[in-house]
């Protein structure tokens, strides 16, 4: 791995809580390790197929605070998020030509669902969904059924649009079932995958391999290690040999509820801790280095993840915290070239475990609930204003790369962790994004402060001035400021969330529902000078130099004619001083 030994900063510690100061070092060009071209999609869902008519209703029932939700995307990249649609449930659904319901869960008198049928109705669903929304569809492996994986792979493919297709799996955590072995799983996985492309004509490569659930083995490559299913290993076992395989897939619970053991570990201050999902990250980088050398640079996945497995945990994965948590998981992961991630989405399975915490009603990591359940009324949770966060961080850009610039890599190209011994920095971060059009100065910045501050909590909320005025494409250089922001980690109540002072989780009515649209004024600060004041538990955009023109900042910022009544916010503490250009760009800037 390249060793980039990366920014170091000055570091003052005044009070109990952290860092009151951090100063980026520099230099400002693009770092060596930083990734490839960021995809658009990077910030990416995947639904649980038994769930998905949940989620999105149907023809005459759609479920418009979805759409909305995925619109809100759209919007800020051109490009909409994709969808996989798979899960546990993959394996246990199944096409049924005549069947009028789009979609029919057959559970029994305890609650447990036994299969899944889909009818044509279904693929209505999907175009529903914005357009240009990819789908990638998990086929049934788990009952060694071919002729069943192919009628499913046929009526897909009629169903969805002309090239909406991304890719198939087949099988889903099949490390999970029937004991396979990379041997025979590739033999079968490979042999279907290539019967089904000649049988329906499927050109290219259109396969994803693996979508599997273990967590890496380590030491990487030992013989235990290099036993285990997963992408490298289906490569090594000749996945491949036929050039059909497009993407590679794993899937990442940092933490589960699925077991006694393990619910004690899913607490709020673990899943809000830099150092944690770091470390857990890097336990891929080897497998993300292997895949991409034999596929391309896009080709490693996480097609399935959460925080907490079992379907999340109440006080921890519907929180603020969690906010937090899949900014930074989605930009470190971005950062060590996982090219896409999928959110997973749906609710408790009761077969899945006998001792999980949850049964019924939809999950607790949900981004939002579409629907009314046992486990909440409709409404938008913390977590999904971190998607429009990335978005923005994305924007129209097709030429983006990122790099953890703080605290940055060690020698071998794993992060500078806490647990290795630097206790000081371990929840500050910072990511820079380089257009290839100027690699000289990052044209956004990300400025996490992990800190964990509680809206239980009394006295001063800590806060930290980060520096950044060696980032800056000139001393003077103005640049703006979006911040997602909640009164504390420990926050559930998505209506005390914002981003750019706006919440998404807002009622459309009095006593009405939430219908996703932006409430509240938007919010953005133009400053110049260089330090940036971040609450404990708040992250902030930076945007400067030409993407401070940039439509696609424009036109995220929806309710611009309030953005110019209240966009000169002033950070309290922060050394923030107006400069003309900064006047001159704010107004010029709203009046497109
Ligand atoms: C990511 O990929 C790019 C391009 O292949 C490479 O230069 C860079 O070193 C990689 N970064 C990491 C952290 O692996
Ligand atoms: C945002 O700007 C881009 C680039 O100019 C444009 O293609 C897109 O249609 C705009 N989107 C909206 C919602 O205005
Ligand atoms: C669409 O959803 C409604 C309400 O959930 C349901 O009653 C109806 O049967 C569904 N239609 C189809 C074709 O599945
Ligand atoms: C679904 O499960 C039920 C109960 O086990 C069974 O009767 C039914 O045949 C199954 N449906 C399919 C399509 O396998
Ligand atoms: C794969 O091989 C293992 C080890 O020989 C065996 O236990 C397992 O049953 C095989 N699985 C399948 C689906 O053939
Ligand atoms: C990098 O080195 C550290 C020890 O210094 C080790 O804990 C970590 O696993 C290594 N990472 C990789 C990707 O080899
Ligand atoms: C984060 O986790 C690391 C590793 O477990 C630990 O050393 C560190 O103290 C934690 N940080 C906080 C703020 O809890
Ligand atoms: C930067 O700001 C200072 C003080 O406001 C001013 O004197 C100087 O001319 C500015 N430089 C540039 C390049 O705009
Ligand atoms: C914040 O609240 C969570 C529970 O919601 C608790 O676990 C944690 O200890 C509290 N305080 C801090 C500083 O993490
Ligand atoms: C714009 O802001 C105003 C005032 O907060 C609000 O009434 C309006 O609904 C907002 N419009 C949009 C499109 O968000
Ligand atoms: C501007 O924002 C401040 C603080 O968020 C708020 O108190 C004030 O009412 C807003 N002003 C306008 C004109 O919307």
């Amino acid at each position: 791995m390249l060793a980039h030994i990366a920014v170091l900063a000055l570091i003052t510690l005044k009070s109990a809580y952290g860092l009151d100061n951090l100063k980026l070092k520099g230099p400002a060009t693009i770092p060596a390790d930083a990734s490839s071209r960021l995809h658009p999609a990077l910030a990416s869902f995947s639904i649980e197929t038994a769930f998905f008519q949940d989620f999105f209703g149907n023809t005459t029932n759609p479920n418009q605070l979805s759409l909305n939700l995925l619109s809100h995307l759209k919007d800020r990249t051109g490009i909409a998020p994709e969808i996989r649609i798979g899960g546990i449930t993959a394996d246990s659904t199944y096409w049924k030509p005549e069947q009028n319901a789009a979609l029919v869960n057959f559970v029994d008198s305890t609650g447990a669902l036994h299969n899944t049928t889909i009818g044509p109705e279904f693929w209505k669903i999907i175009q529903l969904l914005p357009d240009s929304t990819k789908i990638t569809m998990n086929l049934d492996l788990h009952d060694l059924d071919y002729q069943g994986a192919l009628s499913m792979a046929q009526a897909t493919l009629k169903g969805l649009k002309r090239d909406q297709l991304a890719t198939f799996e087949i099988g889903n955590e099949p490390d999970h079932y029937l004991s396979f072995t990379p041997a025979n799983y590739t033999a079968i996985w490979s042999k279907w995958a290539k019967d089904i492309s000649t049988a329906l004509q499927i050109p290219g490569p259109r396969w994803q391999v693996a979508a599997t659930a273990e967590d890496p083995l380590w030491p990487y490559g030992t013989a235990t290690a290099n036993s285990q299913l997963g992408c490298a290993s289906a490569l090594a076992a000749g996945a491949n040999k036929d050039n059909i395989v497009k993407y590679c897939s794993e899937h990442t619970y940092q933490y589960s509820v699925c077991d006694p053991p393990r619910i004690r570990v899913a607490t709020l201050p673990n899943l809000v801790n830099h150092t944690r999902l770091a470390m857990y990250l890097d336990l891929w980088q080897p497998r993300i280095k292997t895949v991409r050398q034999q596929l391309g640079d896009d080709s490693f996945l996480i097609g399935e993840y959460n925080s907490v497995s079992c379907s999340g945990k109440d006080g921890v994965s519907n929180t603020f915290g969690q906010a937090l948590w899949l900014l930074d998981t989605t930009f470190y992961a971005a950062s060590i070239n996982v090219s896409r991630l999928y959110i997973h989405q749906g609710g408790p399975l009761a077969l899945q475990s006998s001792t999980q915490l949850n049964h019924g009603g939809l999950s607790f990591y949900d981004m939002w609930y579409p629907v009314q359940n046992t486990n909440g009324p409709i409404q938008v949770f913390p977590s999904y204003h971190t998607y429009l966060f990335i978005a923005e961080a994305l924007g129209y850009s097709k030429t983006l790369h990122i790099s953890n610039i703080y605290p940055g890599r060690q020698s071998n190209g794993s992060t500078i962790t806490t647990a290795l011994g630097d206790q000081s920095a371990g929840q500050l971060v910072v990511y820079g994004f380089w257009d290839e059009s100027d690699k000289t100065h990052p044209a956004k910045l990300a400025l996490l402060n992990m800190q964990i501050w509680n809206e239980t909590m009394t006295g001063q909320r800590p806060a930290t001035q980060f520096d950044i005025s060696n980032h800056l494409t000139s001393k003077n250089a103005s640049y703006i400021v979006r911040r997602l922001q909640a009164p504390g980690a420990d926050v559930k109540d998505g209506t005390k969330v914002t981003w750019a002072g706006q919440t998404y989780s807002g009622l459309a009515t009095a006593g009405g529902l939430p219908d996703g649209t932006a409430r509240g004024d938007y919010k953005e600060e133009h400053a110049t000078g260089g330090v940036i004041t971040v609450a404990a538990s708040e992250a902030v955009l930076v945007i400067q130099g030409s993407d401070l023109h940039d439509s696609s900042s424009v036109n995220a910022s929806s309710n611009s004619s309030h953005s110019s009544k209240n966009s000169s916010e002033l950070v309290k503490g922060g050394n923030f001083i107006w400069g003309l250009l900064g006047v001159l760009l704010f107004y010029g800037w709203t009046m497109i």
